[in-house]
């Protein structure tokens, strides 16, 4: 089999270890020899004193630059030996941002060809959430919550003052890693493998997604729609048995709306779980209902008969006045998803806990449904669906709880 050096190239949580992931998990689907070589690993393993700081990182740093580059030596020395070996691919695994190391894995991989994945992704509120979660590993336990993130963002800062974006490399991808979407890419020599490495980087990979709607809520149980209203006693019971029916499933993350009957609905899981990051997206909020807001559907069809039929003739189009329709939920929906994939990284179980009409584009999302089907997808509140999308694994399943 021809082998192949894999390097990832991006600024601190740009989402590389991420698609490093998921590349050796499908690849290795296919029989294919995959390992990792990650630079920020063998730092947090081998290095005596403490690292996390910024100081580290910042080129006034003599020694820290060196160890560094020693460290990049190191896991370069075992790539090439694990490629002369068994491997098929290596994937080097650190921000390698400047020109120069580049050039450098190219020397010494010589007649092997290397492929460069750059990844991009400037959401800013993304980017928070992500610091605020990798600074919660151990390195950082010496530090307060916000000097973590502050030395966090400090160390992005000195990586972005030296950054060299690909260009004169032969072989590279630039791929916006919250879209999963290739903005730039060449290819001059023979890359193996290179159709299957596209396709996974452009894939959403889902192990286990969980979508459930909350349970019962005052406004349900009148019929009302949109608001904020908290769950009823029957609500609260469906949180409890959904917390338990997760009890032996791990799930470090859990995404919710930023409404009340959400997050209540996630908190008997949250509880049962030893360590479990609640992220509430407001993406995941309901369709909003303008100037219906609060009414019930019967009252809906006698205030506004207008914007009743209306809807019952088009559902999938109609837009509220002031609000939105199922057409317009669609962008706002995918971008939830993409940070719910993003932030999760390869973890093996997500929830997203979720709304009707949210939960309808969700799943129309991953399952294929008509427009004009999609409003009308039966979302229970005692039941959820477990989604499996991987390249070569689809599953869909309604269970209860
Ligand atoms: O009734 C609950 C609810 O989530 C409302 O808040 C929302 O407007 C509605 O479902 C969406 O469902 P439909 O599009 O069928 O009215």
């Amino acid at each position: 089999m021809k082998k192949l050096c894999i390097v990832m190239v991006g600024l601190p949580a740009r989402g590389k270890s991420t698609i490093a992931c998921r590349l050796r998990e499908s690849l290795e689907e296919e029989n294919i020899n995959v390992a990792i070589f990650n630079n920020g690993e063998i730092r947090r393993s081998m290095l005596p004193e403490n690292t996390a700081s910024a100081s580290f990182f910042s080129p006034e740093n003599q020694e820290g630059v060196r160890l560094r580059e020693w460290i990049a030596r190191l896991n370069l020395d075992t790539a090439r030996q694990f490629l002369e070996e068994q491997g098929d691919i290596a994937i080097l695994d650190a921000t390698n941002i400047s020109r120069e190391r580049r050039s450098r894995i190219c020397r010494a991989m010589e007649r092997i060809p290397v492929l460069f994945i750059e990844c991009v992704n400037d959401d800013e509120e993304l980017l928070a959430t992500s610091i605020a979660h990798k600074t919660k590993i151990s390195e950082f336990g010496h530090m307060t919550m916000s000097e973590a993130i502050r030395n966090f963002r400090d160390r992005i800062q000195f990586y972005a003052g030296q950054y060299e974006p690909l260009d004169r490399e032969s072989n590279h991808v630039v791929l916006n890693s919250l879209q999963n979407r290739v903005v730039q890419e060449k290819t001059s020599d023979n890359i193996p493998h290179y159709p299957r490495i596209r396709d996974i980087l452009v894939s959403d990979m889902i192990q286990n997604l969980y979508l459930i709607r909350h349970g019962e809520t005052y406004y349900n149980q009148e019929r009302r729609i949109g608001g904020d209203s908290p769950l009823t006693e029957k609500g609260l019971c469906q949180a409890e048995l959904l917390g338990g029916h997760f009890q032996t499933t791990r799930i470090p993350f859990i995404f919710t709306s930023s409404k009340r009957r959400t997050i209540q609905m996630a908190q008997p899981i949250i509880g049962a779980q030893g360590e479990c990051k609640h992220v509430p997206l407001p993406e995941f909020d309901e369709i909003k209902s303008g100037i219906c807001d609060s009414l019930t559907y019967d009252e809906i069809r006698e205030r506004h008969p207008e914007i009743h039929i209306a809807r019952s003739m088009d559902k999938y189009h109609y837009i509220y006045p002031d609000g939105e329709g199922y057409i317009t939920l669609q962008t706002r929906i995918q971008l939830g998803i993409k940070k719910a994939l993003y932030l999760s990284g390869s973890a093996e179980h997500i929830v997203i806990i979720g709304h009707q009409a949210v939960n309808r584009m969700i799943l129309s999302y991953f399952l294929y449904r008509r427009q004009e089907d999609v409003p009308y997808i039966y979302i229970p509140q005692d039941k959820y669906f477990h989604i499996v999308s991987t390249q070569t694994k689809k599953l869909f399943e309604l269970k209860r709880f």
